[in-house]
């Protein structure tokens, strides 16, 4: 494969998941699940009882395996690429761990603007195993799947370095907000940067979409999120290559999505709390978007999988430009037969002529 990746010349730039990000036809909805490579599925735990989460993201061969063989064996109609959202944190000088049940912790965290001033700048080729991750799966994929790279937005990053690891109430990223507005943007002011590269080089090595994950920003006022996350979103979103899509992704946002579409994205991400048509309607429908199922649909009956799956192919109504998805990842107890049941039922209930 050729360095630069060239996402235009790639037979993907014209897959249906392509196609619904710049609202042209399609023949039928294109369907992605988010974590769609993850515990649920036998394969991958076998995986991960030969190594870590952190030495899977961290070696390229294992990262194309096992994006592609998540995405073929649900016959979905895009790979997302094996990583993770906080990878970005170990060369901004922070340490990184994943517990098992615990789930990832960081340290140390900041609490001032003096732990501000000591976040680094990312050295060129820290991140050169995620590229490198990107260019092996881009290699191993079936040229018609697009490979979606990602990255968090600055809000959900800069979260997981002040709180160390999650939270339900995100009291101290919004203690840290109002103590003092000079030092978030000072941490902004690093973060940006460091995500443009970040998804700049998934593009470059293979992606030929991004998703920006703004997973915990519905924890704010409306008002906060246009004072202390509107610009930053907006900024990265605005430093990427110019004519690949992003899909702009978070959860309870119902109150943010006019927000969001205005920070940025080609395409808004929606959790199940909407209704699709009423947020699409807000979002207006020359900007496409992607979801919603409710993930815990997965658990129930073929009976309420087809009928919520039919409910929101419906709320669509066929309009161009709707990605369907889940409204946000896959619980690790899912059973795996229903996820691919899942992509059948939209393939199925959506083929247009
Ligand atoms: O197919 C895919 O989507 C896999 C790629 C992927 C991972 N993390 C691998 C992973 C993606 C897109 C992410 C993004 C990510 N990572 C987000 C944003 C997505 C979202 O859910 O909103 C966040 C917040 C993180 C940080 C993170 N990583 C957390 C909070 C956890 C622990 C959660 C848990 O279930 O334990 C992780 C671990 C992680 N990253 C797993 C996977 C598949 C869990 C499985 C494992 O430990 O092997």
């Amino acid at each position: 494969m050729k360095i630069p990746f060239d996402p235009k010349s790639h037979p993907s730039w014209n897959s249906a998941l392509l196609r619904a990000c710049r609202r042209e036809s399609t023949s039928f909805t294109p369907v992605w699940l988010l974590r769609q490579a993850g515990r649920y599925m036998r394969e991958y735990r076998e995986m991960r009882e030969k190594v870590s989460l952190l030495e899977l993201c961290r070696t390229p061969d294992l990262v194309a395996q096992v994006t592609t063989h998540a995405a073929e064996r649900l016959g979905v109609d895009a790979a997302i690429l094996f990583s993770d959202l906080l990878l970005v944190a170990e060369p901004l000088g922070f340490q990184l761990e994943f517990t098992p049940g615990e789930g990832p912790a960081l340290s140390p965290t900041l609490d001032t603007a003096a732990d501000v001033d000591r976040v680094r700048t990312v050295e060129p080729g820290a991140l050169s195993y995620v590229f490198d991750g990107a260019r092996a799966t881009r290699e191993r994929l079936p040229d018609h799947l697009p490979l979606i790279g990602f990255a968090g937005a600055p809000f959900t990053l800069a979260s997981y370095l002040i709180e160390g690891g999650p939270t339900r109430s995100f009291e101290k990223t919004k203690r840290f907000l109002y103590a003092d507005g000079g030092a978030w943007r000072a941490l902004m002011a690093k973060l940006v940067p460091a995500l443009i590269d970040l998804l700049n080089g998934q593009i470059r090595h293979g992606c030929s979409v991004v998703q920006i994950f703004d997973s915990w920003v519905g924890c704010l006022s409306p008002h906060d999120y246009r004072r202390y996350v509107k610009p930053y979103t907006a900024a990265v979103i605005a430093g990427l290559v110019p004519y690949v899509p992003v899909i702009h992704f978070g959860t309870g946002t119902s109150a943010l999505l006019h927000d969001m579409r205005e920070a940025g994205g080609d395409v808004i991400g929606l959790d199940w709390r909407v209704d699709l048509d009423e947020a699409w309607g807000r979002i207006g429908y020359d900007r496409p978007v992607m979801g919603n199922l409710d993930p815990v649909v997965l658990f129930a009956s073929e009976d309420i999988l087809r009928e919520q799956t039919r409910r929101i192919l419906q709320r669509a109504a066929g309009r161009p430009g709707h990605i369907f998805n889940l409204g946000h990842g896959i619980l690790p107890d899912t059973p795996v037969d229903s996820v691919s049941r899942l992509v059948q039922l939209v393939h199925e209930m959506s083929r247009r002529p």
